[in-house]
């Protein structure tokens, strides 16, 4: 069991280090991938040098194993702006029936978040090794905060937050999963949104996102649609519980289901000191149309 908001601990005693992440489930097996950002923040900073990509296994997701680096910056293609004075952030991973590849999508970027692109990376195997194919700005805009999405008819969707972060952007992606295929659509627009998490439920889609408050908490609000490109509508904020106005002091990376129930995953970043940031797994409810994120102590939660 892991206390929400807290640092987890994997098997071995050692704290989990897969920030900004994601869960993918494959063959009976629990992946949760994220920046591994196990080292001292660089002196007077916020940051982190860059690692790489961690991967964890679960069967039950009571207990994680570190896989080690699906993808290491050591391990870096000459030429890319993967390098450890760089940012590499909030890495996706999506399973590709056609191919049999994991490709993994991640936030590429200088360290003032200036080049604001992406880079696209595939592997035989969910535990990597995860080569780097692409780096990128989608579609020549600009991509900060972003996630994948699989839709019910098989597409992918890159979203991330493009326009300086004003508006949300939703990129198909080729039928491979390693680049767009140019079509996209915007969403929020001018809503200043980040961290992107979406979810698909009894015929509508659900966005939950963050305001752009850098490391500092805010509200989540969440969206909805009919269709992935229609017009989103902002709702509310869908959290519930103490500190619900500061997203629990967290922040959304990704929202997965398992056992048929949908849960959020957040970070709860520490600026000074990086690598002890948490994480929670929280249930998310659809009732009646609304959507809710309500705060629960441990994960999974505690029977009573
Ligand atoms: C947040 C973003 C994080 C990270 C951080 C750096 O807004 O969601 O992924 O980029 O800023 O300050």
């Amino acid at each position: 069991m892991f206390e929400n908001g807290k640092i987890w601990m994997d098997d071995a005693g050692r704290s989990i280090q897969a920030h900004g992440g994601c869960i993918l489930q494959h063959d009976g097996m629990w992946y949760w991938y994220g920046e591994h950002k196990g080292a001292e923040n660089c002196p007077g900073t916020t940051r982190v040098d860059v690692i790489g990509i961690s991967c964890y296994s679960s069967k039950d997701m009571n207990s994680w194993h570190y896989e080690g680096l699906a993808l290491d910056v050591k391990d870096s293609p000459e030429g890319s702006l993967i390098q450890p004075e760089n940012v590499c952030e909030r890495p996706k991973v999506l399973y590709n029936e056609k191919t049999g590849k994991f490709v993994m999508w991640m936030h590429l970027d200088t360290p003032r978040y200036t080049y604001a692109g992406v880079a696209v990376a595939v592997a035989d195997r969910p535990i990597g090794p995860f080569t780097v194919i692409r780096e990128m700005q989608p579609n020549r805009t600009d991509s900060r905060d972003m996630t994948l999405f699989k839709d019910v008819d098989g597409t992918a969707w890159l979203v991330h937050s493009s326009d300086w972060n004003k508006t949300l952007r939703l990129s198909r992606l080729t039928e491979d999963f390693t680049d767009v295929d140019g079509f996209y659509a915007s969403a929020l627009v001018d809503q200043t949104r980040e961290a992107p998490a979406l979810m698909y439920r009894d015929g509508k889609y659900y966005m939950i996102t963050s305001g752009c408050s850098g490391w500092q908490p805010n509200s989540a609000l969440y969206a909805e649609c009919d269709h992935l490109c229609g017009q989103w509508k902002l709702i509310d904020n869908p959290c519930e519980g103490d500190n619900y106005r500061r997203t629990f002091e967290g922040q959304s990376t990704y929202i997965f289901e398992k056992d048929g129930k949908t849960y959020l995953m957040l970070d709860h970043w520490k600026p000074k000191n990086v690598k002890n940031s948490g994480y929670s797994i929280l249930p998310v409810t659809v009732e009646n149309g609304i959507l809710t994120v309500k705060w629960q102590a441990t994960f999974p939660e505690q029977a009573s």
